[in-house]
């Protein structure tokens, strides 16, 4: 059963409640209609509308998620948008009653489908599922977002792959900026579905030129968006390139909105970007690397399928405060894992889960306590040791 909607509706809030005095860290808290998110936060990616071998209840109790994210391309493709508004959105479909975020489809439609035409008016793709053909336009994609009933939704944009040279880059920024104003006007002329407010967050693009990304995160602030989004990093760029390029999106956009920093990344990852401004983050690394036997812990990096966890009877994790790392042994979720068990896919992606929502409740401390900078630079050593 969900909890009841909150009566009074209003636009995504955010409050800033502690800076970093020796970096640009912040501690805040994002208020929703489906409740409040403190950051910095990682959100679980739900791609279809379920965390990968996640229950709801083990997302709640033993992860500690406080919003999950769903994607566009997949919810619309199956169940599809008959199915999803029939069943009162998203929350009333898969039981998740907090916070929601979709993504556009502008990037799974890159990465997923095969035969695939950008035009001015959009994307048109084959499914991944049955080769079906269809158009995503900015215009249909905020539709199909209001249909799926995310309490934050994104902007459709296309992520250009990396390398591009500054000539394609520049067009294609230009192209998501076209798509912006199309997303926001048609957003602000459509109606909230489920009688909560949905909010809009546009995303910057630019690849790795700092003069692209200046005019993007100038652009992107200038619609006075609640929340904004910084796109097109890790995408095989080398590491310092996605710092730098971050550092420069998060000096340009407003001080006062939350920063979402989309598919990123590793612990370490994390915990840089943390110090350079960005209150958000998603990525698939801790469900999918879950799932192919790597763990991070709060001692470094295992893999589990190592022999040397064969007789390791030691809780996975009792570095941090959750019952399902602190009950099974390394031992036997390797066993698990090399059986090819699926209980071992629901262990280990919990796991995954729970220490990075760990991670950032850590670093939100630190920066709280003020001592956030000399607290990272440690864990980032030992977040990367490879045990
Ligand atoms: N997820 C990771 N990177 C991106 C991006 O650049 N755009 C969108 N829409 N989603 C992403």
């Amino acid at each position: 059963p969900l909890e009841a909607v909150r009566t009074s509706m209003a636009v995504l809030q955010f409050a800033l409640e502690g800076a970093c005095p020796q970096s640009a860290a912040r501690a805040g808290r994002i208020t929703t209609d489906h409740g409040e998110i403190v950051t910095p936060i990682f959100m679980p990616v739900g791609t279809v509308g379920s965390v990968k071998a996640v229950t709801q209840q083990q997302l709640k109790q033993d992860v500690g998620a406080q919003i999950i994210l769903g994607n566009t391309y997949h919810l619309y493709l199956r169940p599809g948008l008959e199915v999803l508004e029939k069943a009162g959105g998203l929350h009333r479909f898969n039981g998740w009653d907090r916070p929601i975020l979709t993504d556009s489809g502008g990037y799974q439609v890159f990465s997923l489908s095969g035969t695939r035409k950008i035009k001015e008016e959009g994307v048109v793709f084959q499914s991944h599922i049955d080769g079906s053909r269809h158009l995503f336009s900015p215009e249909k994609v905020m539709d199909i977002q209001r249909s799926i009933g995310g309490d934050i939704i994104m902007a459709f944009d296309e992520c250009p792959p990396y390398p591009s040279d500054h000539a394609y880059a520049n067009k294609s920024m230009h192209l998501t900026h076209r798509w912006l104003d199309r997303c926001w006007e048609h957003f602000h002329e459509t109606p909230d579905k489920y009688g909560y407010t949905q909010n809009l967050f546009p995303i910057v693009q630019g690849s790795v030129f700092p003069d692209l990304r200046k005019a993007s995160c100038a652009y992107v602030a200038g619609k006075g968006a609640v929340g904004n989004a910084i796109g097109g990093l890790s995408v095989g760029e080398p590491e310092q390139e996605m710092y730098d390029i971050c550092q420069l999106c998060c000096e340009a956009l407003p001080v006062d909105r939350p920063r979402y920093l989309m598919g990123v990344g590793t612990p370490w990852n994390i915990l840089e970007c943390i110090a350079l401004g960005v209150d958000m983050f998603d990525c698939v690394l801790p469900t999918r690397n879950g799932r192919n036997a790597m763990l991070f812990t709060s001692k470094g990096v295992i893999n589990i399928d190592n022999k040397k966890w064969e007789m390791d009877f030691s809780p996975i994790d009792d570095g941090i405060d959750c019952a399902v790392s602190n009950y099974y042994s390394k031992a036997y979720l390797r066993h698990l894992i090399k059986a090819k068990e699926i209980l071992g896919l629901t262990i280990a992606s919990v796991h995954n889960l729970a220490f990075y929502l760990h991670l950032v409740g850590e670093a939100r401390k630190h920066i709280l306590q003020g001592d956030f900078v000399s607290w990272k630079r440690e864990q980032v050593e030992l977040l990367k040791t490879r045990l």
